[in-house]
């Protein structure tokens, strides 16, 4: 590890995250181990930024040349109004959670759903690849969004969307079938659907603290071989996940997509391959 640029001085670019609330983000634990990796002088801190400031607070990128910043609850959508460019990754989430300061253009990207795909690819079978997957999503909120037009992206066999409210399941299937074949069902109808090859849970159902909860029956869709993710990464391992590891299931862990979000940021940013190595050590000891 490279020992230069460890404290700020008055040549480091400021980098950080806006959210509201954010004492609890692991991401300046995360961001300044990969700087301090890749040997780049920069620093990264978390900033609580109430909604009536979030425009200040982009000036404030602006003013004060910050190399860029990620954008969490309940920013990702409100700050749309406030950059210079939207990517497309943004434009299809509907919300951004990276901004990129580019020579004084502020440009949004979503790194969630591509950071999820990787995580996904890197962290389950080696060489799995999802074009003969059928892939089943639990949930149709912002989360599942940018996880499905990630997913469809890869050209699976189909996708499934099953949702408490059937109609959002619905909608959403329709604007990634135009990617991929895509269907939307009720929690409901899952006791009818066949085995699928990967689950995922893109809800909060399982959260601490209300660990004991299960966003559906793993056991209706999955069995010996199949691929259980969990979005959620706080326990690191849910009910969901246990459920899946009792069917012989392969688990695919929630930290992961954090992990890999970050690090698509930090590529973004820097233009270098993220060290998803020590940004993974640095989380897990924090959380430890
Ligand atoms: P996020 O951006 O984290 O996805 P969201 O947009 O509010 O948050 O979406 C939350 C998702 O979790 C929705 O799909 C929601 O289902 P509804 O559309 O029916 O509200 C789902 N969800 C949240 N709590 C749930 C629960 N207790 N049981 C089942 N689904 C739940």
């Amino acid at each position: 590890m490279s020992t230069e640029h460890v404290l700020p001085d008055s040549n480091t670019v400021m980098y950080g995250v806006f959210g509201d609330p954010v004492r609890h983000s692991k991401s300046p634990v995360m961001m300044n181990a990969a700087f301090r990796e890749m040997g780049i002088n920069a620093a990264y801190a978390a900033f609580q930024v109430a909604p009536a400031q979030l425009a200040a607070a982009v000036n404030a990128v602006r003013a004060l040349k910050f190399g860029g910043v990620n954008v969490t609850i309940p920013h990702k959508v409100a700050i749309m109004n406030y950059l210079d460019e939207i990517d497309d990754s943004a434009q299809t989430a509907g919300a951004v959670n990276t901004v990129v300061n580019r020579d004084g253009r502020l440009i949004g990207f979503n790194t969630d759903g591509i950071g999820y795909v990787r995580s996904l690819l890197a962290e389950t079978n080696a060489g799995l690849e999802l074009h003969s997957k059928t892939i089943l999503l639990i949930g149709a909120g912002g989360a599942a969004r940018g996880v499905a037009f990630a997913l469809a992206h890869e050209r699976p066999k189909r996708i499934i969307i099953a949702n408490r409210t059937r109609e959002k399941a619905a909608q959403l299937a329709a604007e990634v079938g135009r990617i991929a074949p895509c269907d939307g069902i009720g929690l409901t109808d899952l006791a009818d659907i066949n085995r699928v090859d990967i689950a995922i849970n893109t809800t909060s159902v399982g959260m601490s603290p209300h660990v004991d909860d299960l966003p559906a029956d793993p056991a209706l869709f999955c069995g010996p071989g199949s691929i259980v993710s969990d979005l959620v990464y706080n326990p690191l391992e849910t009910k969901w996940l246990r459920a899946a590891k009792e069917l012989g299931a392969v688990q695919h862990f929630g930290l992961g997509m954090f992990i890999y979000q970050g690090a698509c940021a930090l590529e973004h940013w820097t233009g270098r391959q993220a060290p998803v190595d020590t940004m993974r050590a640095a989380v897990v000891r924090s959380l430890a």
